[in-house]
């Protein structure tokens, strides 16, 4: 075999974003004839090492390490995956650039602003590649969504309508974890799901939101610290259950978000739709495989909404690996975005969804948070 280049990576976290990026590094050279070698070297966790050990046995990593500083110094990594709490992209992000590592962060880029400012500082100063984890783009009903609205088949953009919504928190016992506090994750719903509608709109139709108005809830002020104890201590919950904002894009047209992980039966609705004067497009994850398409342009008795298979060869990402009608699922969207992200490492190009993208969604992230505290519109 000729040789090839290697990449070798070294990624923080190994609970669900690391199962869904250890995945994505194990498979991609797998399912995909890519230019280069990925070389699995440590996963680093906080985990016993019994159980670190394990995780690096099951994926095929190398070695692991239980302190993300001793991880981003090793000189045997080129790229560093961060798929831990939003507490600590900034600090592992920075350090890891320092070091000459390439980044894929997972979203949203950070907690706040201020940080997501200095991580897109680090790495354009480090000159490395930057990826910020919005992996909903690399569906393929998103990613065809986009190749019609370039193609002009939406035409001028007239409504953004948008729900993320999701149900596992309507659960009063369902206990407290680092995601219910500001400190550690930055914000609730907002920059877990919202976040992904945010991006998502901006990668369709290149539109950047210019003013909002907001308002963020939450519903379920405490939860049971311990999973097994419903009636034992509590602890407060410090971010949103729900967010909302009214919104209007640089071009005029107004949108409508909502993210809940309040909404019971929706286990992972992500929505999102637009309508323009010559046509409109429905997405949704839940049915990635598939958008919904209305085109304006056809004769007024043949119009309706067409539900598009996009996995023929033609459609972007050529349904993946499997024949036309197959289909891709969840953790396809990592493997896309771990090889492309690595393709452009190699061939020294730009990547995207990269920090800077992942900065602009925060941008519309801090402005949420502002014009729920003073409760009014707020520019940006
Ligand atoms: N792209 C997506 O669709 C998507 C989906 C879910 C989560 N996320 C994002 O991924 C990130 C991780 O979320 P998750 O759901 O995987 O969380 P998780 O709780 O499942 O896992 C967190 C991981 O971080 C590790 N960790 C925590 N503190 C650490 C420390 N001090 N040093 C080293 N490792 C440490 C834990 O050991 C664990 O492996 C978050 O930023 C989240 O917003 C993205």
């Amino acid at each position: 075999m000729k040789d090839k280049k290697e990449i070798r990576v070294g990624q923080v976290g190994h609970m669900f974003m690391g199962v869904a990026h250890s995945n994505a590094f194990r498979n991609a050279a797998a399912m995909y004839d890519l230019p280069y070698k990925i070389i699995m070297k440590a996963v680093c966790g906080k985990d016993t090492d019994e159980n670190l050990a394990a995780f690096a046995d099951r994926f095929g990593w190398e070695s692991y390490e239980q302190d993300w500083k001793k991880l981003v110094k090793r000189d045997d990594i080129d790229l560093i995956c961060i798929a831990a709490p939003g507490f600590l992209h900034k600090d592992i992000a920075v350090e890891a650039a320092k070091n000459g590592k390439h980044i894929l962060s997972e979203k949203p880029l950070a907690n706040t602003l201020a940080e997501a400012e200095e991580m897109v500082e680090a790495v354009e100063s480090a000159g490395v590649r930057h990826c910020c984890g919005y992996t909903y783009r690399m569906t393929p009903a998103q990613a065809m969504a986009k190749q019609l609205f370039d193609q002009g088949r939406i035409g001028r953009v007239y409504d953004v309508f948008v729900r993320y919504a999701q149900d596992w928190l309507c659960d009063p016992n369902f206990a407290y974890v680092w995601r219910h506090d500001k400190e550690l994750a930055g914000s609730g719903a907002l920059g877990d799901i919202c976040a992904h509608s945010i991006d998502g709109v901006r990668f369709i139709t290149g539109m950047d939101i210019t003013k909002l108005v907001s308002q963020m809830k939450t519903l379920i002020t405490e939860r049971p610290v311990d999973a097994g104890k419903p009636n034992g201590e509590k602890a407060k919950v410090t971010v949103d259950d729900v967010a909302q904002f009214l919104c209007e894009f640089d071009n005029g047209a107004p949108g409508c978000f909502e993210a809940s992980r309040m909404a019971m039966g929706r286990r992972n609705y992500n929505s999102i739709e637009i309508a323009g004067d010559k046509g409109s497009l429905f997405w949704t994850f839940e049915e990635q495989n598939y958008l919904y398409f209305f085109d304006n342009t056809r004769p007024s008795t043949e119009q309706g909404f067409s539900k598009i298979n996009c996995t023929h060869n033609d459609h972007p990402y050529g349904g993946g690996y499997w024949p036309i009608g197959h289909g891709l699922g969840y953790g396809d969207m990592f493997i896309n975005q771990a090889r492309l992200f690595l393709n452009a490492i190699v061939e020294n190009k730009e990547f995207h969804p990269d920090f800077v993208d992942g900065l602009k969604v925060q941008q519309v992230l801090d402005a949420i948070e502002r014009s729920a505290n003073i409760q009014n519109w707020v520019s940006l």
